[in-house]
């Protein structure tokens, strides 16, 4: 979602904003912009789409200031046009925001009220005209801000910038994270680590509430009540990450790839593969005695628990109840007291996840989560994280995170089960050695890609595209038709292979392309009865299974052949074909495949 950046430099900064920003374009947006303060005088310069839109504005009229903000920008309220991009500005102040103000309306009559005059359809625009006000009032920024963040309701990050201070930015941080570079005589100011990688590697964090007033030479925070607080300076692992393409033509297909070696990491952070046991830390509850675990999540990270939900009652007898995180916060759930929670989500800064995670802890739950960003909100806020060891995930379509958190969220169910006593010493040992199996078999899928370019000329020009899964499958199910629409845009559904004729059968007939999620396990010959079905009404079937397709006794228009593996770890493997399909597809069909319209990697609002 929005970005953040901005830096007080030693030379003019605007094309480093724009480097920095390059960091963040995998975080989803439809418009950018700059602004700089230049011999005491704010200069701007904004675009629609994307940012070569405005590098070319850039170099037609060069901003040359030394202090600057810059933003992309994931529309809210307003239409992504320049005129609603950030930086937004009166002759005062200039702002950069993440989040929503959600009291905006208001604020807006009353400023309008007082002769403020509105130039987008944006809720940032009040904050400018807010600390115009104060600032015309005879107020300094540092005060015009205390007062302005007073009056502002809603989760938001900020950075501001003012007429006739050269050596001045302030920011604050209410739910948005953001973060604090220290350079030699110089600062930054990013919505993450990754912003700052190619300036900083010494990063402090703000605290929710807190703001800065940056110079050159440093940084005073403050917390909400106006006192002087000090955030530790930590060496940040984002500068260390290569964040390129390495060999391939997109970011989600390099992830795809790195699935095999960043599994078997976070597998092997979880697990001794030489005595064959799970080795989870310490956790902050005892599931020898939880009566339930509830887990919430949202996009990919649900289906992710979706599967768990599987595991957890299947091998660790484990009751589940699982929730959708918007969803949760709303619903009122009946939380029992002294019970735990865990949440999953690859950024940790899901606005919903957060929100629940910050509701259960309320209710007196434990709270566990399992997060890709280290640094994140959600992981600062729990009281156990398991990590997922997938790096730095750019392609805004989840991939390699997913895989992750299945590999974590496997060990854990393997001990609860141990811990339930339904897992003994041998049981344990061939489901860990099934874990231990699973980035070789991902290696193998991923050796040979030509099936899916094939099936790609066919999917391309389907309207509609189904996805049939049975048990731990329909959450593959799920997760494949939600890959294809993020990325081509193509409408799909994903259904439990049961629930076949309950509606979605009536869409069936020859344009019709069926996947169906079938390995070969207790429940393969339900799910071959249900392809029977689709056959009988000239549906396209597209198999994804170990099993012979002749074994089905129906006509299967494409076969894409996975290795047969345990069935206890079948949906981290099966997640791979899936991922492929939408990839290749999305390939042919031309989309921006690391950025899709209208989708972001971080949500950060409700
Ligand atoms: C967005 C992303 C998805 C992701 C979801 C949850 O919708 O585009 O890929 O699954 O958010 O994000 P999280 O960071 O909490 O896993």
């Amino acid at each position: 979602m929005c970005g953040i950046v901005g830096a007080l430099t030693r030379g003019p900064v605007a094309g480093q904003l724009v480097d920095a920003l390059k960091r963040l374009e995998y975080r989803g947006y439809d418009s950018a912009g700059v602004a700089t303060v230049e011999n005491g005088v704010l200069g701007r310069r904004r675009a629609e789409g994307k940012l070569r839109n405005l590098e070319a504005k850039l170099q037609a009229a060069p901003l040359m200031g030394e202090t600057g903000i810059g933003h992309t920008r994931w529309a809210t309220h307003g239409k992504p046009t320049e005129g609603n991009a950030h930086p937004h500005m009166t002759d005062e102040v200039a702002v950069v925001h993440n989040g929503i103000i959600e009291n905006f309306r208001e604020l807006k009559q009353e400023l309008m009220a007082d002769g403020a005059v509105f130039t987008s359809d944006t809720d940032t625009e009040v904050i400018a005209h807010l600390v115009a006000r104060e600032l015309k009032a005879g107020h300094d920024p540092v005060r015009a801000v205390y007062h302005t963040l007073k009056r502002l309701q809603g989760a938001f990050a900020l950075a501001m910038i003012f007429c006739g201070y050269n050596d001045l930015m302030i920011v604050a941080r209410q739910g948005s994270p953001l973060a604090i570079g220290f350079g030699k005589d110089e600062m930054f100011v990013g919505s993450d680590a990754l912003a700052l990688a190619p300036f900083t590697d010494e990063i402090a964090y703000l605290e929710d509430g807190d703001w800065a007033v940056l110079t050159r030479e440093g940084v005073a925070v403050r917390d909400r009540s106006g006192k002087a607080v000090r955030r530790p300076v930590t060496r940040s692992l984002a500068t260390a990450l290569l964040v390129d393409k390495g060999n391939h033509r997109h970011f989600m297909a390099k992830e795809i790839h790195e699935q095999p070696e960043v599994v078997g990491h976070t597998l092997a952070s979880l697990m001794d593969l030489a005595a064959s046991r799970i080795e989870v830390p310490a956790l902050p509850f005892d599931f020898a005695t939880l009566n339930r675990l509830s887990i919430s999540a949202c996009g990919t990270a649900f289906y992710a628990g979706l599967v768990a939900k599987y595991w957890f009652e299947r091998w660790a007898r484990l009751p589940i109840d699982l929730d959708i995180a918007s969803e949760f916060r709303y619903r009122d759930a009946a939380i029992e007291p002294g019970g735990a929670a865990l949440f999953i989500s690859q950024s940790g800064e899901t606005a919903d996840t957060l929100a629940t995670l910050r509701h259960c802890r309320e209710q007196g739950q434990r709270v566990l989560s399992i997060v890709n960003v280290r640094e994140s909100s959600i992981a600062r806020e729990s009281d156990l994280v398991v990590p997922t060891l997938a790096g730095p995930e750019i392609g805004v379509a989840s991939t390699k995170a997913f895989t992750c958190q299945l590999a974590a969220l496997a060990c854990l169910a393997i001990a609860a089960g141990k811990a339930r006593g339904h897992i003994g010493r041998e049981l344990e040992a061939e489901l860990v050695q099934a874990l231990a199996e699973v980035p070789r078999h991902m290696a193998m899928l991923l050796h040979d890609e030509s099936p899916y370019e094939a099936l790609a000329h066919t999917l391309s020009k389907a309207r509609d595209v189904l996805y049939l899964g049975r048990g731990q499958s329909y959450p593959i199910a799920l997760e494949g038709a939600l890959k294809l629409k993020e990325i081509s845009y193509i409408h799909a559904e994903g259904y439990a292979a049961g629930e076949l004729k309950h509606g979605p059968i009536a869409l069936i007939d020859e344009n019709m392309p069926v996947i169906v999620i079938a390995p070969r396990d207790d429940l393969y010959d339900k799910t071959v009865s249900n392809m029977q079905e689709v056959a009988a009404r000239d549906g396209q079937i597209v198999l994804v299974s170990d099993a012979d397709p002749l074994s089905t006794g129906c006509a299967i228009a494409a076969a894409l052949k996975v290795p047969t593996v345990h069935r206890f770890v079948a949906p981290l493997v099966y997640a791979l074909p899936v991922q492929l399909i939408a990839y290749h597809t999305a390939v042919f069909m031309g989309t921006d495949v690391d950025q899709p319209r209208n989708l972001a990697k971080s949500v950060t609002v409700e």
